[in-house]
């Protein structure tokens, strides 16, 4: 049996990966969907959403597209992929130009050996290449297997996105610590509020 490594390399994606990279980059969306199905959208076209917006962003020279595939018995087969591009200084969030990483994916019989690792380390690599200072990734807050793996691999914690609905508010209403209780229903469940 081959080592888990020696067969594997991480490279540029080619036209031909696009359809494995959309696979699992429509499966990474639909994780993120159904960890937090109000703050992630998906659409039931994502495979071709993402096939068409990865293919662009590979001739984009400030984004990194690349794919870690498995070599064996002559052929390839793509077992994950990591997306990233060069971002300007934005003042909404005080992020000078970094790179930002965008996917990363790994399929799951693969997880585990090391695939994760090569792909961020040639994402950074790539990026810091093209003069990005830093890199910037956004992890949801349900997914700590991916923050485990990304602390563990060197990056810090440094932003804390929060999110409610709007739903329950009337126009004219501003979301006072009143009304929003009252929209979660604590207000008339619990006898101290
Ligand atoms: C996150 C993900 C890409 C990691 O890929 P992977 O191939 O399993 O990762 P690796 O095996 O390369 O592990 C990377 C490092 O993290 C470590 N690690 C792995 N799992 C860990 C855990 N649960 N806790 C701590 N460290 C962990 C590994 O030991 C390795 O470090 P090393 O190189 O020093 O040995 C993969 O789990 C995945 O595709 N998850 C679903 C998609 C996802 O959540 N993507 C991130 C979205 S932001």
């Amino acid at each position: 049996m081959p080592s888990p490594k020696s067969d594997l390399i991480v490279r540029p994606a080619l036209s031909s990966d696009l359809p494995a990279l959309a696979r699992l980059g429509a499966a990474l969306a639909r994780a993120h969907h159904d960890m937090d199905p109000d703050r992630f959208f998906v659409t039931p076209s994502l495979e071709e959403g993402y096939e068409w917006w990865l293919g662009k962003e590979r001739g984009n020279r400030k984004a990194i597209v690349l794919a870690a595939v498995r070599r064996a018995r002559g052929r390839e087969r793509v077992v994950g992929y990591a997306y990233g591009r060069l971002e300007p200084r934005d003042w909404n969030t005080l992020r000078e130009k970094c790179g930002v990483g965008i996917d990363l994916m790994v399929e799951p019989q693969a997880r585990g050996r090391g695939i994760g690792g090569r792909l961020v380390a040639e994402l950074l690599r790539r990026l810091a290449a093209k003069g990005a200072p830093r890199i910037v990734i956004q992890v949801a807050h349900r997914n700590r297997a991916a923050q485990r793996v990304f602390s563990h691999l060197g990056f810090r914690s440094t932003m804390l996105e929060m999110t409610m609905e709007t739903g329950g508010l009337r126009k004219d209403e501003a979301p006072s610590t009143s009304s929003v209780a009252r929209r979660r229903g604590s207000l008339s469940r619990s006898p101290r509020a």
